[in-house]
Order: structure tokens, then sequence, then C-alpha cells
């Protein structure tokens, strides 16, 4: 091996050097960034007072809650997330009770189980008005059911 293919060979090696080690760094740097996936806003503002009625509840899909309004009570935020595998429950207002319909599970009025197999209550969220008159839900603050917000 002369001297002239003695550098090449010594070039490339360091070339293929470099390159693992830029590698290896991107693979320790991807490492230390991890890969998250951001919830979307548990705090969010669904509208004035106005907008919902009295009676029946509101259901908002997006949200997955019902919004109940009473003219004596105010208002209050119901999950409707099921509690045993996350299916999204119906409200029947003819018996006023929450249905799940993937294994069957009712809830009463206030959200608690009335037949599984769901292991615990719907919950309740606190519902607050802001400054510019919307109400506000932070689904991070659970609630006791009897909790109303009086506009
Ligand atoms: S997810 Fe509601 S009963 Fe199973």
């Amino acid at each position: 091996m002369n001297r002239r293919a003695f550098l090449n060979w010594g070039t490339a090696g360091l070339v293929a050097l470099c390159a693992g080690v830029g590698v290896s760094l991107g693979a320790v740097l991807r490492f230390l960034v991890p890969s998250v996936f951001y919830e979307p806003p548990q705090s969010l503002k669904i509208g004035n007072p106005a907008d919902f009625p009295f009676g029946a509840p509101t259901f908002l899909a997006d949200e997955k809650i019902f919004v109940f309004r009473d003219r004596d009570k105010g208002f209050a935020v119901a999950s409707a997330v099921c509690t045993h595998l996350g299916c999204t429950v119906g409200y029947l207002q003819s018996d006023q009770r929450f249905h799940c319909p993937c294994h069957g599970s009712v809830f009463g009025a206030n959200g608690a189980v009335q037949h599984g197999p769901a292991p615990r209550a719907l919950n309740w969220f606190e519902v607050t008005l802001t400054r510019d008159g919307q109400l506000r839900v932070d689904k991070d603050k659970v609630v006791p059911s009897n909790y109303r917000l009086m506009v």
C-alpha cells in the first residue's frame, strides 16, 4: 500500500467515525428530548349562560360534558365519560338517568352508580363565570354532585 492509498483509507475511516459519532449523538439527544403529547386544555369556556336552556341538559359532544341549568339551583356540569371503560354515556330525560351504551352501566341523576359494571360515580366539574360573562368549566377540578353555580 502506497502513501496515497493509505491516506485515502485513513480519510474514509475518519469520515465513517465522524458519521458514527454524529448518529450516536443524535440518538442521545432524541432520548433526552421526550415525545410529549399535549392534552387539550382542561379549562374551557362553553358560552354564555343564556345559551343554555332550563330543564333537559345540554350535551357538548366535543367536551363530553352535560350542562344542567335549573331555574332554582343554577348550573352544574357532569362528565359524559363512563367510569368503567370510558364510553360516552347518554342522558335519558324520561327517567333522568345516565345510561352507558357499552356495557349497560346506569347512573342516577346525581351521577351515582345504580347499575354496574362502572366502579364509581360520574365526575362533576367546577363551573365558574368569567369576567366577560361566560361559563368556564374546569375538568381538572372535580366537585361534589351538589355543587352549583348560581347566575
Ligand atoms: S364503558 Fe360504560 S359500562 Fe363499560
